[in-house]
């Protein structure tokens, strides 16, 4: 479904993308992770063309990417950005509709799409369209993000650390509220992030980067079991002694 083949981008020196290759199947969640400045945003944004590649491809259905209008590529895409990135003098409702507007849909449906998707990220009915972001809670910022991602009903989502900086409860919430959204509308989606633990929970497979390149790509059971070096072992131990820690400590105080 999504085939990234030889990918680089460089800035002057700077190697951000360094000959990356991998694919997502076909209703498929691949989770980008690394460190910051490991290259996960430029890596997504290649795919939608937010950024020109400076080598390699990207094709998307047998398609590459790099012969699709950007606009045109973009429809049939959802992203979700890093930080939100909510308009703060549009209202909630014009921030979600913002690409059915470019494409021309009439208020009517608009305005009834906007519904659908509130209740989809489970803003409604305590959050109205018309509402200003700064009105909102973190998490609730966050949860427009996703409705604005999906509301062109795009069969590919790319999400960029979506969930990030919120508590841990939150997190959770949406966590769980995304997986629930994600079988429903069986998406296909890369899904970046710098939290093992949250890799683990939505991922299918996890690739991971470091200095813009990938260095391990498979599932959480072959990055455990067989971790291409040092590096990998420690991210994918450190939530896996955690859950052990607990476990422990549950034993205990049940007997
Ligand atoms: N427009 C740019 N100009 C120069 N360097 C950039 C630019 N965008 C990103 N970089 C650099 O490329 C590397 C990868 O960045 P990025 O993809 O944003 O990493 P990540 O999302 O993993 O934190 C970093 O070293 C970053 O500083
Ligand atoms: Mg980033």
């Amino acid at each position: 479904m999504i085939e990234i083949q030889n990918l680089s981008k460089r800035y002057g020196d700077l190697i951000a993308v360094d000959d990356l290759s991998l694919h997502v199947e076909a209703g498929e969640l691949l989770v980008l992770l690394g460190g910051s400045g490991s290259g996960k945003t430029t890596t997504l944004k290649m795919v939608n063309r937010l950024i020109e590649p400076t080598a390699g491809r990207v094709m998307i259905d047998g398609q590459d990417v790099g012969g699709i209008a950007p606009y045109e590529l973009r429809r049939g895409i959802g992203y979700v950005f890093q930080r939100v990135g909510l308009f703060p003098h549009m209202t909630v409702g014009e921030n979600i509709a913002i690409s059915l507007t470019l494409l021309g849909w009439p208020p009517p449906r608009i305005r009834d799409r906007v519904a659908e998707l509130l209740e989809l990220v489970e803003l409604s009915p305590g959050v109205s369209a018309d509402r200003r972001p700064s009105d909102l809670s973190g998490g609730q910022q966050q949860r427009v993000g996703v409705a604005r991602g999906l509301a062109a009903a795009p069969h590919v989502m790319l999400l960029d650390e979506p969930f990030g900086a919120l508590d841990p409860l939150t997190r959770d919430r949406l966590q769980q509220s995304f997986l629930r959204i994600r079988k429903q509308l069986e998406l296909t989606a890369i899904f970046v992030t710098h939290d093992m633990a949250e890799a683990l929970l939505v991922g299918d497979r996890i690739g991971i980067m470091r200095d813009g390149k990938l260095i391990q790509i498979g599932t959480p059971r072959d990055l455990l079991r067989s971790p291409a070096d040092d590096y990998v072992r420690q991210l994918i131990e450190t939530p896996m002694r955690q859950a052990q820690v607990v476990d422990a400590l549950l034993e205990d105080t049940s007997s």
